[in-house]
């Protein structure tokens, strides 16, 4: 049996750093903002290049208190338009709704699963006042040219970096005069342009199977903008900077400090995880072969820390039952668009064919920072037999 996502392999592998860290949590009788929160985010700031990280209570919250900051701070209102990208998981695009924004729906690149720069700007409207980019996959979506457009109509670009933890953007960032060169609060100058510190701000979850995952929900924001993350402090603290003072109605977002000791345990070991996510990546690449499966682009590893290996197949499902014989697990990362979804019935007038398509035909296959190279070779075996003739039912 393959895992897809060996989570107990890859916790039990800093098991002794994880579980001091809980034993001095519990020992110290404080479990909510403390020295390990405080601890936490210093060192994630400095990870991610970023004056402050803020944490909270998991990735979507993190996205959520972002907006909602903007519009306390009067740089966003209800009803301004925020260009997404249509492919992507739920929670980017529940964190705008949810703050009375309106998503605008742009396209994504096939090859690059990112959101298409070329048909961002003709999204643009006198009402648009942000983008969302979302690191989809541990993929880098930023682009100088999604750059260019924020500085030419003075958008807000907001980053969802839930997915891609050390991932960095290509080498035409950082542009002369852009904000991101920044002081972390050891006072050291971080030049490495991470995803995270590309935008104004950007929402990390740390939910227990990303690159840097938790023992339960956890998230942070990261941002250089002083006033924004004062406001999101206050903000998931019911409101509150000072005690029984509200100053917002706010929520109740926190990280807890056996979360923060756990993260911190563990970031440390961060890249190397990353870097052994790349190896299997590169055997993927080298060793699918295949005419039924289609592979995204191969991008430096730099900029892509593969959360996630999706590939494509028509006969997706029939792919995926094949590998099962094969007892190999793998997950589609997402069966069906946000603007097909339930819950948003206004958007399910608009066809956005590329994200569909993606949606119909996406694989994902296991990867992770505990998975040997025997058991990759045994997925890339039983992905190169899989041929149409095995079954039958398939109409073309
Ligand atoms: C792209 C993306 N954005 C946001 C989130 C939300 O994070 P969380 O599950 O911590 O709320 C996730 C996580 O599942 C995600 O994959």
């Amino acid at each position: 049996m393959i895992k897809f996502l060996d989570i107990q392999a890859m916790n039990e592998a800093h098991g002794t750093k994880i579980e001091e860290a809980i034993l001095r949590v519990t020992r110290s009788g404080w479990y909510l903002r403390g020295e390990e929160t405080r601890r936490f985010e210093a060192d994630y700031a400095h990870y991610i290049g970023c004056r402050h990280a803020i944490g909270c209570g998991n990735g979507l919250d993190a996205l959520r208190l972002i907006f909602r900051a903007y519009i306390e701070m009067g740089h966003l209102h209800e009803g301004d338009e925020v260009i997404v990208p249509a492919n992507t998981y739920i929670a980017s695009i529940l964190a705008v709704t949810d703050n009375r924004l309106t998503p605008i729906f742009v396209e994504p690149d096939a090859q690059t699963l990112q959101i298409d720069e070329t048909l961002i700007e003709q999204a643009i409207t006198p009402r648009t006042r942000a983008i969302l980019i979302v690191h989809l996959y541990g993929r880098c979506a930023y682009t100088s040219h999604i750059g260019d457009l924020c500085h030419k109509y003075n958008l807000l670009l907001i980053e969802d970096n839930a997915q891609a933890h050390g991932c960095s953007a290509p080498p035409t960032f950082p542009r002369k005069g852009d904000h991101t060169q920044s002081t972390s609060p050891q006072g050291e100058v971080v030049r490495r342009a991470r995803t995270g510190s590309l935008g104004h701000a950007a929402g990390h979850s740390f939910y227990p199977g990303k690159n840097l995952g938790a023992l339960g929900d956890a998230g942070c924001v990261t941002t250089d903008d002083d006033e924004l993350a004062t406001t999101i402090r206050a903000l998931g603290n019911y409101g509150s900077s000072e005690k029984y003072i509200f100053h917002y109605t706010g929520y109740n977002s926190r990280i807890d400090e056996l979360q923060a000791a756990v993260l911190a345990a563990k970031l440390p070991h961060l890249d190397a995880d990353n870097h052994h996510r790349a190896t299997i990546a590169e055997l993927y690449y080298r060793g699918i072969d295949n005419p039924l499966i289609h592979l995204p682009r191969h991008v430096d590893p730099e900029h892509n820390v593969y959360h996630l290996f999706p590939i494509f197949c028509d006969e997706r499902d029939h792919l995926q039952q094949h590998l099962k014989a094969y007892g190999i697990e793998t997950l589609i990362h997402y069966p069906i668009p946000p603007h097909q979804q339930e819950c948003y019935k206004e958007y399910a007038h608009l066809s956005l064919p590329i994200t569909e398509q993606i949606h119909r035909t996406e694989l994902s296959l296991p990867i992770g920072p505990t998975m040997s190279q025997t058991k990759v070779q045994e997925v890339i075996k039983a992905i190169n037999d899989f041929k149409l003739k095995d079954y039958p039912r398939i109409t073309k």
